[in-house]
């Protein structure tokens, strides 16, 4: 038989969870595009600047799916679940991704704000559906995105969300506890809010392993800067910066996350887009364009941040 594609294996996945969804929809409404997977990760570590911890210990659980047997031969199991914590846009999802490739495994991403707000208690029957498929295509990532949302107090009145989310907790719990330790998956959820998360899931043989995802300190923010704009300028094919004094940019920058770092640079490539379309010069991004920048969306920061986070900051 002729190797399939990468192509061809996404799609048939896909084709997979949509059967999965189409059954589901039956008894729950339409589920379409809640569940996105990449069969081909291809977020690398490198992506990553600061979290020297973090990258460590998570390049290590990706030991968890290429070689489960070494843990075996040291009496241990694998590890089955990671949980990554941490403020918003500090690159969670990233280091999740990454992990994902690294491994050569498939990343499912599962956004709980979205499947809780559509299945509420009944996302149970979702999540074991969607580990019944992740534990029978190969290696698997599966990423629970927002796991505070299980707590479902988004949706529900605190009394009806507390036993609503019990019972979704407990249903999770029963297909953590059911993973065989040969099945190459492991679950990485993550949160901004450890305050919303069922102690239960930490539990041994569950999200065990703790990675804490920090906000950068300066030296971190300047190589988050750097990659970020390595990459636009990889994507522009051309300079698009002089080079940044950071002895300037860095003291208005505390307290700023990697997700803010790259709003700022986008910002700053936004505003040349407005003056070149308005007739100025092509000039490439200045330290003063940046401090501009900065100090415009410090302005704006604590708006979008409501707007984004809700009640949660
Ligand atoms: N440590 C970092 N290194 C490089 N880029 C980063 C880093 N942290 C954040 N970013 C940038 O911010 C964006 C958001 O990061 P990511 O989605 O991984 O954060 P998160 O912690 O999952 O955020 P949220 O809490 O909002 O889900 C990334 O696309 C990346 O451009
Ligand atoms: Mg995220």
């Amino acid at each position: 038989m002729a190797q399939l594609g990468t192509d061809d294996l996404q799609w048939a996945l896909q084709r997979r969870l949509d059967d999965v969804f189409a059954k589901l929809g039956e008894k729950f409404g339409d589920l379409t595009g809640r569940v996105e997977t990449k069969i081909r990760p291809n977020v690398s570590f490198d992506e990553v600047g600061g979290l020297q911890q973090a990258k460590a210990a998570m390049r290590g659980f990706a030991h968890a799916l290429t070689n489960p047997e070494l843990y075996g031969e040291w009496g241990i199991r694998p590890p089955r679940g990671i949980l990554l914590y941490g403020p918003p846009g500090t690159g969670k999802t990233t280091l999740a991704r990454a992990l994902a490739t690294e491994a050569g495994a498939i990343f499912y991403h599962l956004k709980l704000t979205n499947l809780t707000s559509k299945f509420a208690a009944n996302t149970g029957d979702l999540l074991q559906e969607i580990f019944r498929i992740a534990m029978s295509e190969g290696r698997a990532v599966v990423f629970l995105d927002e796991a505070d949302a299980l707590s479902l107090e988004h949706l529900l009145p605190p009394q009806q969300a507390r036993e609503a989310s019990a019972r979704l907790v407990a249903s999770l719990c029963e297909k953590f506890d059911a993973v065989e330790p040969s099945a190459r998956a492991l679950v990485i959820a993550a949160t901004s809010r450890t305050d919303a998360l069922d102690s239960n899931l930490v539990a041994p043989g569950r999200l065990d392993h703790l990675v804490e995802v920090t906000l950068p300190d300066a030296a971190a923010q300047q190589e988050i800067l750097e990659l970020i704009r390595a990459r636009t300028e990889k994507k522009a094919g051309r300079t698009l910066f002089e080079p940044i004094d950071y002895r300037r940019v860095l003291p208005v920058m505390g307290g700023m996350s990697g997700a803010d770092a790259s709003e700022i640079i986008r910002r700053a490539l936004e505003t040349k887009v407005h003056r070149v379309a308005d007739g100025a010069a092509q000039a490439p991004v200045t330290t003063e364009d940046l401090l501009d920048a900065i100090d415009a969306y410090k302005r704006v920061r604590s708006v979008v941040e409501k707007i984004r986070y809700g009640q949660y900051l």
